[in-house]
């Protein structure tokens, strides 16, 4: 079956709209570095977008769907052929100095070293990968010659990483020639980029890369996985998302051992748990993978005298997982089995527990099954009839209610995301929550249209002005850490004559 085509364009307004003349200085200057450095202008660009994600956080790698939306901020990516290694250079030279690849695919990215290069680099493998399971000749390896720029602050929760991967891979299959429409659709393109940037060490889910390759301008997605599809949710009038970066820097791929794919190692043992809970034999129990999963043996369980109802998982995790902690112990005696063996060649599992012995699975499951009922919830709202007011009431409460969620049972605030949530709620905010992984980065908060121009300046003279003044964020970036952000266009190729 054919498959939309990338969008590709040859000039900026068809992919920034009014934001073009603003975003063209930054064309130029990457098409200037590029020249500066390798002696040719790039032969093709691409862009990709960060996201924010509106509701739905933790639970696209337990299996459920998630609501984000791409906003403007972006990395793009010129690419020419030349030399005989992967050079990667980046228009900040200053911060992000040349890195040097070899151009061979089937190099290991090297985890041990935190660098941006090695999201090119992930990118790089994924479009090989894809290309050989597909049996498609393996193109001629010749050297690249990569300049990158982006606008997305790092380590803020807004999907620096996934924007860098995504516009890398739309690059690279156009150089290799992949054709979007036969070869890979954009939802398989963004879920073979969400397996790549898993070789940068983080076990992720596949939210950021959907959005940022099936974003649209105007229009939040409701992404659902396996396989990728997003489906257009129209937010209400009247309604505007702010974002505010905390910058409390949280690098998920530094952090991942003690944070990111600790959880994702705690919802597997609690799927593992509560299955063996269920009734479900030892065997099978130890091969759920996912909270989602468990929801047939749940519903069967609670047929009958308790009714299968929407809130049978989290009567299932009250009333058979115990709070506190489960030691290793503990659960090896439930699942009869080393902790282990459930994680056989899972490298950043093996790290998590070579680190810890002690899993909360009570906290992190309720986490997981009340954050993903209120993803649909979120969208029958925005789809519902009720009026503007009472669409923004109801969407306030849910954004709440998963940063009470996030912070209480998920514990992946931080002090600053619970003083930017605390400001925003007290100077007009319906709704506000962290946004992303968390444990630092950014808030997105729900805002009335007429209160915005308020609520920006309390935000901007209390609590993120003061951080230029500590020397942590300039003038120049003040705008790319809180802003009003609207639904913008998802990844593109640009053929540009600069
Ligand atoms: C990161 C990951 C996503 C998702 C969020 C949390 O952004 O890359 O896959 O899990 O955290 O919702």
């Amino acid at each position: 079956m054919a498959g939309t085509p990338i969008s590709t364009h040859s000039d900026l307004e068809s992919v920034y709209g009014e934001g073009a003349a603003a975003v063209r200085d930054r064309y130029v200057a990457l098409s200037k570095a590029h020249h500066a450095r390798f002696g040719t202008k790039p032969e093709i660009f691409a862009r990709a977008p960060g996201r924010v994600n509106l509701i739905g956080e933790h639970i696209d790698y337990e299996g459920y769907g998630v609501l984000p939306m791409a906003i403007h901020l972006d990395t793009i990516v010129g690419v020419s052929r030349g030399g005989a290694d992967l050079t990667i250079t980046n228009v900040e030279a200053h911060k992000y100095g040349d890195l040097t690849f070899s151009a061979d695919p089937d190099q290991t990215v090297d985890v041990g070293k935190h660098n941006w290069g090695n999201y090119f680099l992930a990118a790089y493998k994924g479009v090989f990968e894809t290309a050989a399971a597909k049996g498609l000749p393996r193109p001629d390896i010749s050297g690249l010659n990569v300049t990158i720029q982006g606008t997305v602050p790092t380590g803020s929760g807004l999907s620096s990483s996934a924007a860098i991967v995504c516009a890398a891979s739309v690059a690279l299959m156009h150089v290799y020639g992949f054709d979007f429409t036969k070869e890979a659709s954009l939802g398989e393109v963004s879920e073979f980029t969400a397996r790549a940037e898993r070789y940068v060490g983080v076990t992720s889910g596949g939210m950021d890369q959907a959005i940022s390759m099936l974003g649209a301008r105007g229009i939040a997605k409701l992404v659902e996985f396996d396989p990728v599809r997003a489906h257009d949710v129209p937010l209400p009038a009247g309604a505007t998302f702010v974002i505010c970066n905390s910058l409390a820097v949280s690098n998920k791929a530094e952090s991942a051992t003690g944070r990111y794919n600790l959880r994702v190692v705690e919802c597997r043992l609690a799927a593992a748990v509560l299955a063996a809970l269920l009734g479900e034999r030892r065997e099978a129990a130890r091969a759920v993978r996912t909270l989602k999963q468990l929801e047939p043996v749940v519903a069967a369980r609670y047929s009958g005298p308790k009714g299968s109802t929407a809130g049978a998982p989290l009567a299932a995790v009250h009333e058979l997982l115990h709070p506190g902690t489960y030691s290793a112990a503990e659960v090896e005696e439930i699942l009869d089995a080393p902790l282990a063996s459930l994680f056989e060649g899972d490298a950043s599992a093996a790290l998590v527990l070579a680190a810890f012995r002690d899993f909360k699975l009570h906290d992190r499951a309720a986490h997981v099954y009340s954050e993903a009922a209120r993803v649909p919830a979120f969208r029958d709202v925005c789809l519902g009839h009720g009026s503007a007011d009472e669409k923004i009431a109801a969407l306030g409460k849910l954004m709440d209610d998963s940063q009470a969620s996030c912070r209480d049972l998920y514990e992946c605030s931080c002090k600053e995301l619970d003083q930017v949530v605390a400001l925003a709620k007290a100077n007009g905010a319906i709704g506000s929550r962290l946004t992303g992984a968390g444990w630092g980065g950014c808030t997105v908060s729900l805002v009335k249209d007429e209160d915005v121009d308020a609520f920006l300046r309390v935000l901007t003279e209390e609590y993120v002005r003061p951080l230029i003044a500590e020397g942590r964020l300039t003038e120049e970036t003040l705008s790319d850490n809180i802003f009003a952000s609207k639904p913008s266009s998802g990844a593109a190729l640009l053929k540009l004559d600069l």
